[in-house]
């Protein structure tokens, strides 16, 4: 089967874990890949940081390749936290990546890039992060596929719920309706999943509470059990 390329466009009922694999086990990608996705997670979350936009540095485009060798079905959620996006857009699509998110901050036109990657076969999402004003977004709500909320600062996983995250996903979902999907990411937790589905993210992010826990699959449930009753806001 080949992956779901329109997930994004046509999402199912009940919210969505997407697992990060910033979180993973480096060492053993393909299977912490294949084991998140056999456990739950209805897709993989690619974080990609390039020292400059964000202080630290994690993976390019062959290690999202590599992903997409062993994981031909999955569908690849790349989260670009790199000052110039357009250059790296072209090297994810031909990576396997399905969805590729950039920062509002780090992008003049946002509306023309989004069409210049949808022009590629992707979905498309703008990101923003914590400090970030809903007026930086709104011009642009009805232009991408998804918003990524940022509920950590970007560049690190394991770090605190910023509970702020929760208000501006409410002020964008009652602007977006069920035209796009929202998702929530960092710091979400089984003791905040059902507050952020409430608040309208229907894509929920996670690496630590996932692969920072020792059993994988009890984590994936903890999870999913956190929100999966909530409904989803449109
Ligand atoms: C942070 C990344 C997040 C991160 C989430 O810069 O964008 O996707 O991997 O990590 P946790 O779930 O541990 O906060
Ligand atoms: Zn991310």
């Amino acid at each position: 089967m080949a992956p779901d390329r329109e997930l994004f466009r046509t999402p199912p009922a009940r919210a969505m874990l997407a697992a990060s694999i910033f979180s993973a086990d480096f060492a053993a990608l393909g299977e912490s890949s294949l084991a998140a996705l056999k456990v739950g997670a209805s897709l993989l979350h690619v974080d990609i940081m390039d020292g400059h936009f964000v202080p630290n540095l994690s993976m390019g485009p062959l290690v999202c390749a590599a992903v997409r060798r062993v994981c031909p079905d999955a569908f690849l959620d790349v989260h670009l936290m790199v000052t110039n996006p357009k250059e790296f857009i072209p090297a994810f699509v031909k990576a396997g990546a399905n969805s590729v998110s950039f920062h509002v901050e780090a992008v003049k036109n946002p509306k023309e890039l989004a069409a210049f990657a949808r022009d590629l076969g992707v979905s498309v999402g703008l990101a923003s992060n914590p400090q970030t004003p809903t007026a930086a977004i709104e011009p642009f709500l009805n232009d991408f596929e998804l918003h990524l909320v940022m509920s950590v600062h970007p560049g690190f996983s394991g770090q605190g719920f910023i509970e702020s995250a929760l208000e501006k996903t409410k002020w964008i979902r009652a602007r977006v309706g069920s035209r796009a999907r929202i998702e929530m990411d960092g710091g979400v937790e089984p003791n905040n999943g059902a507050r952020c589905v409430a608040a309208g993210a229907d894509v929920l992010v996670s690496a630590s509470a996932l692969f920072g826990k020792p059993n994988l699959a009890q984590a994936a449930k903890d999870l999913l059990d956190s929100f999966s009753t909530t409904s989803r806001v449109d």
